[in-house]
């Protein structure tokens, strides 16, 4: 496994790599949900790259840039095991040189939910990912289905500028009692990290509801909204029952649906979805 700093290393050693190329972005920490991703890449593709970068653009002044955990020799470990070809580690210099102003932003699909709450954010995720695209050249990216509106953002975004790239999003990857896995669950005690399983019970509550019948939207969001006010340590940021592709809010559940919600556990943020009608 090849590790790489800077653009002209990444160049040179990109241009050897067997295609199809398979690449997975990251922000490093790595937990099963990245491995899972590379696993795929691995099965699909002729080489894997794999970028780990805390993007400092996607984070509010007030969100958790500065404490993000990182562990880049347990990373690189766990990646060369999983089979990755190629890892790129640049530096917020290599990403952001001095005199940095080019930004890359998708409209509508970033107004609602993490985007109404975490203002900036999508466009810092739009920013880079176009440009690890642009330096990686995979033929295929893999996302998580965890990180839902960043997905659809980064599928509407390939599309309309044109990147020769297949988005592939892969099945949340979940710990044994459900609660998602996320780089942010080492910042729960354990107190915490038992209160943090209420996302995944509330997400369950709105789908058997959904699969008894109900398709009133309002009715579903309730649902998860009672279920998350009967946990102490949780405090509900939004619930949301919207149209899968649109991301708008739905009265009545029709067609495919995008159940989410972002919800504090103590100081920390954990979002979780379930799809519904897939
Ligand atoms: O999902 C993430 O880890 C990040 O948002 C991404 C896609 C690597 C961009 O920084």
């Amino acid at each position: 496994m090849i590790v790489v700093v800077t653009l002209e290393e990444l160049r040179r050693e990109t241009a050897r790599l067997a295609r199809p190329l398979g690449f997975v972005p990251t922000m490093g920490y790595l937990h099963a949900g990245h491995i899972s991703l590379v696993e795929r890449a691995r099965r699909e593709c002729a080489s894997v790259a794999v970028s780990i970068f805390v993007n400092p653009t996607q984070f509010g002044p007030n969100e958790d840039l500065d404490k993000y955990p990182r562990d880049l020799p347990r990373d690189l470990a766990l990646l060369e095991a999983a089979g990755a070809d190629l890892v790129w580690t640049p530096t917020p210099e290599v990403m952001y040189p001095p005199g940095f102003q080019t930004w890359v932003t998708v409209e509508k699909l970033t107004a609602p939910l993490e985007g109404a709450q975490r203002p900036g954010h999508f466009r810092g995720v739009t920013t880079v990912v176009a440009k690890l695209f642009n330096a990686v050249g995979p033929q295929k990216a893999y996302f998580g289905q965890k990180d839902a509106q960043q997905a659809a953002v980064i599928r509407r975004m390939t599309k309309d500028l044109d990147f020769p790239i297949e988005i592939v999003v892969c099945p949340t990857v979940r710990e044994p009692d459900g609660l998602a896995m996320s780089s942010r669950n080492t910042y729960l005690n354990a107190e915490e990290r038992k209160a943090a399983t209420v996302l995944f019970r509330a997400l369950s509550a709105a789908k058997e509801a959904y699969e008894r019948g109900e398709r009133d939207a309002e009715a579903l969001r309730g649902v998860m909204r009672a279920v998350i006010q009967a946990e102490p340590l949780a405090r509900l940021q939004y619930v949301s029952c919207a149209d899968y592709d649109t991301l708008e809010e739905l009265d009545r559940v029709e067609g495919k649906a995008l159940l989410s919600m972002a919800v504090f556990i103590g100081k920390t943020r954990l979002i979780d979805n379930f799809v519904l009608g897939a």
